[in-house]
């Protein structure tokens, strides 16, 4: 790995707002001095405007966890781009596993969200990821290659440096399996080669591209010491400051 890792905390449904605030006034504190992480985190919508404060004027950015692909409409319950960009959001996950499995979002719905994020100027990044069926049917890439190839549909080169790709395998979400890290940059130069196919070399050598599923601090070096593999998405492990700061540091070790 040869960019800076960029670690991303997903609290999805947990911590209060009190435990928000909490850790992210300390994780600012101790990231301080540490600006060759790309670090972020991605609260509840409802926290979204006190964690910004909280971090603002810190390298700590904040992502949401999800927008509707409109940016205004009678949509009761949804949240829009232009919303999270204005309490300060930089960033926004899109198309974790859980929205595509549990709340049955399509690649259609999920590459309008990645444009309508893009015009908002929020940073899209797109989760794709095998179910543990499509993995033993050897469907991986096929699975991977259509949820790339249909979510960035009509998104152009000149777009992608705002755009980074996480590669969740859902077997590996929330299970305590992680991929074997050899098994997860199969993947991810997959991937890459993709990318290079549709929009050639540089976009595909500078597009970050994360790993998540049951990441920890005991396989944060294993995976970040593979070639393909930039930064991490982490969810349950990113709920604790201890093992989301153990996580940083590792990464800066690897590169360091
Ligand atoms: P996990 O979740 O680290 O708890 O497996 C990762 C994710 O869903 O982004």
């Amino acid at each position: 790995m040869e960019k800076k890792p960029f670690i991303m905390g997903n609290w999805k449904m947990h911590l209060t707002l009190k435990e928000g605030v909490e850790f992210a006034q300390s994780l600012r504190d101790h990231l301080s001095e540490k600006n060759t992480v790309l670090c972020g985190i991605c609260p509840s919508f409802v926290f979204l405007k006190d964690i910004c404060s909280v971090v603002e004027g810190s390298d700590i950015f904040v992502a949401a966890q999800n927008i509707h692909s409109d940016e205004s409409g009678p949509y009761t319950g949804e949240v829009s781009a232009v919303m999270v960009r204005e309490v300060g959001c930089t960033h926004v996950l899109i198309g974790h596993s859980e929205r595509r499995h549990i709340f049955g979002e399509t690649d259609t719905f999920i590459n309008a969200k990645i444009k309508t994020a893009l015009s908002n100027n929020l940073k899209p990044i797109l989760c794709v990821g095998e179910k543990l069926d499509e993995r033993e049917d050897g469907r991986t890439k096929y699975v991977v290659k259509n949820q790339i190839k249909d979510g960035l549909q009509g998104i152009r080169a000149d777009q992608m440096g705002d755009l980074s790709i996480a590669y969740e395998p859902v077997w590996a979400i929330g299970t305590g399996k992680t991929a074997l890290p050899e098994q997860a940059n199969e993947v991810h130069s997959f991937i890459r080669k993709i990318l290079a196919d549709e929009y050639g070399e540089h976009v595909a050598n500078t597009t970050y591209i994360q790993y998540g599923g049951s990441a920890k601090p005991e396989n944060t070096e294993e995976l970040l010491a593979q070639p393909d593999i930039d930064g991490l998405l982490v969810g349950g492990a990113s709920i604790k400051l201890e093992s989301f700061l153990k996580i940083i540091e590792t990464s800066l070790s690897v590169i360091g």
